[in-house]
């Protein structure tokens, strides 16, 4: 289906359309960030670290602004000085201390990238190097309670008396899971290029919201917000990892105000993204559940730990997730965190929610095993009739649904091995397969946005709204979206988005950014709508109406807003290599109304693609001596590629919510890769008996226990 077949048909609101940009980005037409080359244009280089903690003593600057094509060096010396915006991490180049490994002391600023790049070797810093202190553990001194953790959820609830519980239930687990450093890995590495052109701050970035970039670099570079205005037209991707500014656009920016009307572009290596872009924390997760000899769970405790650098505060909010998917009366969530001398973490795809439902999922995997219950059924009987935690009702809740769907379209409980222990007979030739499941869960949010419409001529119609689409179809989506409210055909609808000259928008993150632009260009085109019924008189340059949503997301009824999935791996294990692999996974999602069926199956397939990634290959390596990520590339680093991943299925439920954004869908970026690691986790024991509690589970996960039973 194209938006020529659709041509005529008022409103394409639940059409599979196409990606409007989909011929310029495989014609190679689309441009990123940093594909724009305005003439003149100079490159800054980042200098990183090579020392884990400690001081800059000298740099030698004039070695390195002796090569050719050398503009600029700046350094702590000659930075211009920045206000704090809320993050340490973007105060670069403010201080001779070192923080973490690869933190950036110096920006050499040439007019060719090569050259920039040789003048930066050529930079000879002195260091009096301190042992960085980087190993996170449940006993590492440097944790702490946090006052709040991420999203301003409380560090710690308890509800009832876990210890008590636990101490009488018929059945419990004790179990301790671990999941490494996760790197966001996008397509596209951050990139900038800033100018100043007069009085007006021009930049190009690869962000996930313009908007929060805008304001980030007023308050950084003391500047009037209406001078500066940033733009990010096409994004490869982000996961969260542009989700806010990253030092990439602060350091293009202080060397375009330093080099007035000159552009100056920083992109980032493969390399400097392990430690400049954000990550996913490292997390272990205490579970400790109680059960009565029915399954229902008596008790649940989730005790996180997660780590943060020493320069910002990033306290994960890892057990949120738990306080809201089963019942029991007596519950305790606690988060601690510890500052070490490692990159700041950040944001990725479903922070919190994705390892700590790793760790959920898994625990209840144990309990259907301690308690000989069928996982699924283990799942259904623990299902809660008001959110546990708020007690507020579930502005609607399909987990069941999910659950026994997934089940008819897998083929469960029939493709399950039963997790025996193998021994030398077991297994079919050098194989093993078992099946394992999970259940996703992802906060359904919506955010104040703006939006502006205007009417013009000849029945057309231009939509601005400052989205962002990093890859996910939001363009499109919000296209949609337009033409609904409009009650006009698809291909008479112009959109512009990704600009902060625009009204003020939120960040693609969070899954929020169609319901939160969605909201915001439903009421502008509604209005404009019916003030175009009402007869307004449209004037050649057209009628045009501006809103934003901050009164309709503030009367938003008090309610549990999440959307809900279940998970289904199978896996066939090699009894001789260790080996693993997924041969067939079904996800079944009820995340409200699907507006794009083609995008949205996209969004799900990508996500459950990561959590495979996540169960069974990515894997941050930390050298504790240095406070680094060893494999720090894409050869040591692997992301599951194609011949990781096999079908996937991927269905979603018809799920009617009226208390949501009016175009009543729940968000579906972040779901995807909830639960699905555990699913896979889980498949592992089904096939083999084995129960690895450190991700990502590889052959050396498995080969030792496998020898000592005679393979
Ligand atoms: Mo996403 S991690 O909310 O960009």
């Amino acid at each position: 289906m194209s938006i020529q077949e659709l041509a005529g048909t008022p409103g394409a609101l639940g059409e599979p359309l196409p990606r409007l940009e989909g011929h310029a980005k495989v014609t190679g037409a689309a441009r990123y960030a940093a594909e724009h080359t305005p003439s003149g244009t100079l490159y800054g280089w980042p200098v990183q670290a090579t020392v884990g903690r400690g001081r800059i003593r000298s740099i030698d600057v004039e070695a390195a602004e002796a090569f050719p094509g050398v503009r600029l060096v700046i350094t702590s010396a000659n930075a211009l000085r920045l206000a704090d915006a809320g993050d340490g991490e973007l105060l670069v180049l403010q201080s001779d201390r070192v923080a973490y490994r690869r933190q950036v002391v110096a920006l050499v600023v040439a007019e060719t990238a090569e050259e920039a790049r040789e003048a930066a070797a050529a930079l000879v810093v002195r260091y009096a190097d301190e042992a960085p202190d980087s190993l996170l553990s449940t006993t590492q001194p440097a944790l702490y309670a946090p006052e709040k953790v991420n999203a301003g959820f409380a560090t710690d609830s308890e509800q009832g008396y876990v210890d008590a519980a636990l101490a009488t239930a018929a059945h419990t687990v004790d179990v301790e899971y671990a999941t490494p450093a996760l790197f966001n890995n996008p397509m596209e590495p951050h990139a900038t290029v800033a100018r100043l052109v007069g009085d007006r701050l021009e930049v190009i970035d690869s962000s996930q919201g313009t908007s929060a970039v805008k304001a980030s670099l007023a308050t950084l570079f003391d500047r009037d917000p209406e001078s500066i205005r940033v733009r990010a037209e096409h994004v490869g991707g982000g996961f969260g990892s542009k989700g806010s500014p990253r030092p990439c656009v602060v350091l293009a920016t202080m060397a375009a105000l330093m080099l007035p009307g000159t552009p100056v572009k920083v992109v980032y290596t493969r390399q400097m993204m392990f430690a400049l872009a954000g990550y996913r924390t490292p997390t272990i997760s205490r579970f400790r559940l109680g059960a009565g000899t029915d399954g229902r769970l008596t008790a649940i405790s989730h005790q996180a730990y997660s780590q943060t650098s020493t320069v910002q505060e990033f306290a994960e909010q890892t057990a949120e997730v738990t306080r809201h998917v089963y019942a029991a009366p007596n519950r305790l969530t606690t988060h601690r965190v510890a500052a070490l001398d490692v990159p700041t973490p950040r944001w990725m795809r479903a922070p919190g929610e994705c390892p700590g439902m790793y760790a959920l999922e898994s625990a209840m995997d144990e309990l259907a095993e301690a308690t000989g219950i069928d996982p699924v059924e283990l799942r259904i009987l623990n299902e809660p009739s008001v959110d546990p935690e708020s007690g507020l009702e579930f502005s609607s809740r399909h987990l069941v649904e999910c659950l026994r769907r997934g089940a008819e379209l897998f083929g469960w409980p029939e493709r399950r091995r039963g997790g025996r222990p193998t021994d030398g007979a077991q297994g079919r030739g050098r194989f093993l397969t078992g099946a394992g499941v999970a259940s996703s869960i992802y906060p359904a949010m919506t955010q104040v946005s703006g939006a502006t419409v205007t009417a013009l001529p000849e029945g057309r119609y231009e939509v601005g709204v400052n989205a962002t689409d990093i890859g996910t179809g939001a363009r499109t989506v919000l296209l949609q979206i337009a033409a609904d409210a409009l009650g006009v055909p698809a291909e008479t609808v112009v959109i512009r988005i990704a600009d902060s000259d625009l009204p003020k928008a939120s960040v693609a993150g969070g899954s929020s950014g169609t319901a939160s632009w969605g909201w915001a260009v439903t009421k502008a085109c509604t209005r404009l709508r019916a003030q175009l019924d009402q007869g307004a008189p449209l004037p050649p340059e057209g009628l045009s109406v501006t809103v934003d949503t901050t009164e309709e997301v503030g009367a938003m009824a008090e309610r549990a807003r999440f959307a809900f999935g279940a998970q289904f791996a199978e896996v066939r294990v090699d009894l001789d290599s260790g080996e693993i692999a997924v041969t067939r996974m079904t996800g079944v999602f009820a995340a409200g109304r699907i507006l794009n069926p083609r995008t949205a199956r996209s969004q799900f397939l990508g996500a459950m693609t990561m959590g495979i990634s996540m169960a069974l290959h990515e894997n941050g390596e930390l050298d504790a001596r240095f406070g680094d990520y060893a494999n720090h590339d894409l050869a040591g680093y692997h992301v599951a590629v194609s011949a990781d991943v096999p079908a996937i299925e991927v269905v979603w439920l018809p799920e009617h919510d009226d208390a949501l954004a009016p175009m009543g869908g729940k968000g579906i970026g972040e779901i995807g890769i909830v639960g699905a690691a555990a699913a896979v986790g889980n498949a592992v024991h089904d096939a083999t008996g084995i129960r690895v509690r450190s991700l990502p589970i590889q052959p050396d996960s498995l080969l030792g226990e496998l020898a000592q039973r005679g393979r």
